[in-house]
């Protein structure tokens, strides 16, 4: 924490306040000395914590050289032969762009993913913004900015990133929904909405995560979307899809739900993002909705225009370099654009499929002998199992992954962080008994990973025996 210490304030700022630092930050700042300590144990560190994707499927250095390839495919179609030329689409990756970022790589985006989800996306209503996090940003700066008091409701536990951005708008209150291994209750969530009105709330959307829910560790089914999909249509609220992990998935392709965006884009604001089946770092991301909302007046308006009106204020300019790389992925080796972004996924899935299987069958084969002590999800998709234990003597708080760091030098998230204050407040005990497993991250790679996975989950499995 920077602070100046024997100096007197700068500035009188008494509206502002400390945000909490999130448990995932403090295990963070904590590790090096508990690092330390393991390592003073001769204990390596075994990664179930970290959610960043693989390092063996974010190697940049393939797409790199794709996306040359894709770069001098369109110098090629410009026609152009004069060597010293500067390619039109080079100059305007460098120029500054419109709000909504290069045509052609919107136009792409539409047709290659509208395919996927069996949906016709128009491309205007394409925002870029800057990844996921940016289209939670995007959304809840719209709604908050008339300044009157705004509640959103989501899942008890939900995504830490999401409870980071609500609480920075103190007009802003967060109503939880708890789940059961289905997804969301429905009444639950109802009557989440109208408590939250009953409070004097304005409800603009139900924020969720339905595939490889981060950090809940499951899928919803699909009968239990229709069911969520039902209550939001009967009492008018959208829902704000975030869909990291719609391609990391484990389920067969005639198995795998439809996202909300696909079974109702008027009701829907999805988030695309390029950090799980592309890159990270170039913070690629797609905001798309069909919604229209009844505005002040009584007018009328598509909520894809509000939301870029929010934009061109708030981003203004997109990366068009970093969306034209993006475009690259929508194209094969022959420059053909691709029917589906499933090809692009399969190499990434397979890391994550054999990895998953390493931790689901060494839990299994380690701990299943004892499910009144121990049981854990099965994800259908993304990075995360949730793992409980049973007894209520144990309690996963911060000393407790503290401790599972300095005695097995084994690295896992408590999961009641994740937890909005008034689900505490329904169950004082919620997420206290859970910690969340991720399966995305090794530091070696090929098969110094499988090694470093399997050695993280015998680890994992002793502590629990020891301590659960
Ligand atoms: C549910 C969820 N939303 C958003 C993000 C962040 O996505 P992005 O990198 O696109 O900002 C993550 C990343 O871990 C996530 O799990």
């Amino acid at each position: 924490m920077l602070q100046c210490r024997g100096m007197e304030p700068s500035l009188a700022a008494p509206a502002l306040v400390r945000q909490p630092i999130a448990v995932t930050r403090k295990l963070a700042a904590a590790l090096p000395e508990l690092r330390a300590q393991a390592q003073a144990k001769g204990l390596p560190i075994h990664h179930l914590g970290a959610g960043y994707p693989h390092p063996e499927v974010t190697d940049p250095r393939g797409h790199i050289a794709h996306e040359q390839a894709f770069f001098e495919h369109l110098r090629g179609q410009e026609g152009i032969n004069d060597p010293t030329a500067l390619p039109e689409f080079l100059r305007e990756c460098y120029a500054y762009t419109d709000t909504l970022g290069p045509a052609s790589v919107r136009e792409s985006f539409a047709a290659v993913y509208g395919n996927d989800w069996g949906l016709e996306i128009d491309p205007a209503r394409l925002i870029p913004t800057i990844g996921a996090t940016g289209g939670i940003a995007l959304t809840c700066s719209l709604f908050e900015r008339p300044g009157e008091p705004v509640a959103y409701i989501t899942d008890a536990p939900t995504y830490a990133g999401f409870l980071a951005r609500a609480a920075l708008c103190r007009n802003a209150r967060v109503y939880s929904v708890d789940m059961d291994g289905e997804g969301p209750s429905p009444d639950g969530l109802r009557a989440a909405i109208r408590q939250a009105r009953a409070d004097g709330f304005f409800v603009p959307f139900y924020y969720t995560v339905p595939d490889g829910h981060n950090p809940a560790g499951f899928s919803f089914s699909a009968a239990r979307r229709q069911a969520i999909l039902d209550v939001a249509s009967t009492e008018g609220v959208l829902i704000l899809e975030d869909a990291p992990y719609v391609y990391i998935s484990y389920a067969p392709a005639e198995a795998r739900p439809k996202p909300f965006f696909a079974m109702d884009p008027t009701r829907t604001v999805h988030l695309f993002t390029g950090s799980k089946i592309g890159l990270p770092g170039p913070r690629i991301g797609f905001i798309y909705t069909q919604a229209q909302v009844s505005i002040a007046g009584g007018a009328n308006a598509a909520l894809a225009d509000l939301l870029l009106a929010e934009a061109a204020a708030d981003t203004l300019f997109q990366n068009p370099r970093a969306l034209r790389s993006f475009e690259s992925l929508l194209f094969d080796e022959a420059f053909n654009r691709r029917d589906s972004l499933w090809p692009v996924a399969e190499p990434k899935l397979a890391v994550y499929r054999q990895n998953r299987s390493i931790l689901l069958d060494g839990l299994h084969a380690r701990l299943g002998g004892q499910p009144d002590r121990f049981h854990w999800t099965t994800p259908e998709a993304g990075f995360f199992s949730v793992f409980t234990f049973a007894s209520a003597d144990v309690v996963v708080n911060d000393a407790f992954a503290n401790r599972l760091v300095a005695e097995y030098g084994v690295v896992v998230v408590p999961m009641y962080d994740f937890h909005p204050p008034d689900a505490r407040v329904r169950n004082p005990r919620a997420g206290y008994g859970e910690a969340r497993l991720s399966f995305c991250f090794t530091e070696r790679t090929g098969p110094g990973r499988v090694g470093d996975l399997e050695a993280a989950v015998a680890a994992f499995a002793d502590a629990a025996l020891a301590l659960g």
